[in-house]
């Protein structure tokens, strides 16, 4: 079937006019796609990560555009107009925000913080601050305000989500897009989208293990899989 678009990690497929057919690949890219390999089995712990996240978010009142699973690798969402923004939400210091301060990685941020990028492969996706959002017109206040509480909202589920799985949430990267005037989450929430760290061992169980060459990167990403499909007391 003919693709609407093909991304580093996904392909999108048209189904009708309100639908699209996801499909998680197992290739990654990292420093803007300087770093390319594969994470055999990847595509299966994104989708399925993303489906139980997307699924658990919406019942706690987050509206996003997941739909349902239609294979292992394959969601059916809902088209939106995707907002031209990376949401990233950061707990503790970790990656560009550690290098770009000077602070080590892992000290707890006084306060969970929000930053956006703006989504451009051609400018590396650079930091933008909300007053050039509101300026280029990239998004309206009101847009940008619900945009950056249901951020928050989302850390704080996420973070009561994995905490009693072992693992700690370091930061995250959102995606937001419009459908009939109305801001859903959208995109994927998978290891290659937040930074999750064993609570015991404190090692990185993400796509970290990738851009840092840390090794166990396929192993670490079947055991957040397991662990997010255990029942929290099991773990
Ligand atoms: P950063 O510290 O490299 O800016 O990354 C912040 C978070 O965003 C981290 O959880 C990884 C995620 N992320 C993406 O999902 N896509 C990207 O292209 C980048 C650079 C980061
Ligand atoms: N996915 C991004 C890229 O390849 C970067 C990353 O996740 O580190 O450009």
């Amino acid at each position: 079937m003919e693709k609407l678009y093909e991304g580093k990690a996904k392909i999108l497929y048209p189904e009708g006019e309100d639908t699209l057919r996801v499909y998680f690949k197992d290739e990654a890219t990292a420093f803007n796609a300087q770093k390319r390999g594969l994470i055999p089995g990847k595509g299966v712990v994104n989708n399925r990560v993303s489906a139980v996240l997307f699924r658990y978010l919406e019942g706690h009142g987050v509206k996003t555009h997941f739909l349902e699973e239609l294979s292992e690798r394959e969601m059916r969402v809902l088209r939106v107009e995707i907002l031209p923004l990376e949401v990233i939400l950061r707990f503790r210091a970790a990656g560009s925000f550690a290098k770009r301060y000077g602070v080590q990685e892992g000290i707890p941020l006084k306060n969970p913080l929000v930053e956006f990028s703006l989504k451009s492969d051609a400018l590396g996706d650079p930091l933008i601050c909300p007053e050039a959002i509101l300026a280029l017109g990239l998004a309206e206040e009101e847009e940008l305000a619900q945009v950056k509480a249901t951020t928050l909202r989302v850390g704080e589920l996420l973070r009561a989500f994995f905490a009693p799985r072992g693992l700690d949430l370091i930061d995250f990267k959102l995606e937001f897009g419009k459908r009939n005037g109305e801001i859903l989450l959208a995109d994927e929430i998978s290891p290659d989208t937040m930074r999750l760290w064993d609570q015991k061992t404190g090692e990185p169980m993400d796509k970290d293990r990738f851009r840092k060459d840390l090794g166990g990167v396929e192993e670490a990403y079947q055991e957040v899989l397991r662990r997010v499909l255990s029942e929290p007391e099991k773990v």
